[in-house]
């Protein structure tokens, strides 16, 4: 299968930090487009990182054991002296613990400018080691190597790193761009089926607000991704990808229109703060925020029975979940204001207006809270 590339063109932006993703299977050891007989080393040569740098691998332990070697293995033998950091899985390590725990070790090793770090595994790898790049040193140049599905197709590109906070999900953070992503969707094989849905989950997020055609095909095509298709995994990745970076190179620090990636997340990220992060994945507290956003959509006459059913069919046909857990309005109604884009009384909502058409509105907390103790009864 050719490599593909898709830019992240952020030539407009105050700073030009464009990047490319490249999206293939071997892309790490087949070598990144840099050129006959590349590798992972070619490609940082030939994108300006310099090649007398070291890279620092930020990764987590279930990676590390999976593939660890195989990254070690070509840095080293490209003559890339690599080092690397190793966290436990899970989303309680973006966290400050394991953000000083990383500064430790990158102060430790000396590590320099002209050194690298390379985020090795899924979205809370990413997050971490992203804003460990963005803030060591008045940041260092880094590149992620995403290991999910759902690192592939969201939390890899567009820059946003950071950590969590006791008080809210992603509270302390920064826009910092990675120097490339490298996507190989070979990694896919050896997640398990929930997930794949988890990161799933964020790609039916693009097409029901993005694209129409994109869901019609994740309709009809879910089976075949759910079970491993190279294929279709290899199109979903791709195409996610080309959304995404469209939706960044108009508004790379969330101005207006970026904002629409986070349907689904108001609620998503309400019932990541109540499960306490543990016993729900991300892509799963947004599969059931967006059904919830579909459902407020179609209260508000914004949308039909039509895209609530639709949304809630492909979600439950993936085995996310729909349901709305058992919490109180006011509980949700509290978790919601620790969330970074709201104020005190109300929070910019995306609202579906049919499938692959979005809308924004502010909606007050009173309102929300009214219409979950009316569904929640
Ligand atoms: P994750 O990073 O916790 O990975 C999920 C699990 O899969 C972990 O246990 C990990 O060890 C394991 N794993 C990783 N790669 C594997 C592989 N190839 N084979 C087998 N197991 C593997 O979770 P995630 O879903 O990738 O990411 C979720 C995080 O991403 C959340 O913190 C979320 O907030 C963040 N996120 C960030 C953005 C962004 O724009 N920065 C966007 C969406 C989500
Ligand atoms: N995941 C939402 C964003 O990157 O903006």
């Amino acid at each position: 299968m050719p490599i593909k590339k898709i830019l992240v063109d952020l030539s407009n932006s105050i700073k030009d930090d464009s990047y490319p993703i490249l999206i293939g299977s071997g892309v790490i050891c087949r070598g990144a487009g840099a050129g006959p007989g590349g590798g992972i080393a070619d490609f940082l040569k030939s994108s300006g990182i310099k090649d007398r740098g070291r890279a620092f691998v930020i990764t987590c332990g279930t990676v590390e054991r999976l593939y660890g070697s195989v990254l070690r293995d070509f840095l080293e033998g490209a003559g890339v002296n690599t080092v690397f950091f190793t966290l436990p899985d899970g989303e309680t390590t973006k966290s400050l613990k394991y953000l000083s725990y990383l500064y430790d070790g990158l102060v430790e090793k000396r590590v320099e400018r002209s050194d690298f770090i390379i985020a090795f595994g899924g979205g809370v790898v990413g997050d971490i080691a992203g804003y460990a790049a963005a803030t060591y040193l008045r940041g260092i140049n880094f590149i992620q190597i995403p290991t999910t599905l759902l690192a592939d197709v969201d939390s890899s590109v567009g820059g946003k790193t950071g950590i969590d906070h006791a008080g809210g999900k992603n509270l302390i953070g920064a826009f910092y761009q990675p120097k490339a992503v490298l996507i190989d969707a070979d990694f896919l094989n050896s997640l398990d089926k929930r997930e794949l849905a988890n990161g799933f989950s964020e790609v039916i997020k693009y097409g029901a607000v993005l694209d129409k055609n994109f869901f019609s095909y994740l309709e009809h095509n879910y089976k075949s991704i759910l079970s491993y298709d190279k294929n279709s995994l290899a199109h979903i990745i791709e195409k996610s990808c080309l959304i995404k970076a469209g939706v960044v190179n108009k508004d790379e620090k969330e101005a207006g229109l970026r904002s629409v990636l986070n349907f689904g997340h108001s609620l998503g990220h309400a019932v990541e703060t109540l499960y306490n992060y543990e016993n729900i994945k991300h892509g799963e507290a947004v599969a059931i925020g967006m059904v919830f956003a579909a459902m407020i959509s179609k209260e508000l006459g914004a949308s039909s029975d039509e895209s609530v059913n639709r949304v809630k069919t492909i979600i439950e046909n993936s085995g996310l979940p729909a349901e709305i857990p058992a919490f109180t309005p006011e509980q949700f109604i509290n978790a919601m204001k620790s969330d970074k884009k709201v104020d005190d009384k109300s929070i910019k909502f995306v609202l579906i207006k049919e499938i692959g058409r979005f809308e924004f509105k502010m909606l007050d907390f009173g309102y929300i809270y009214n219409f979950l103790n009316k569904i929640l009864k």
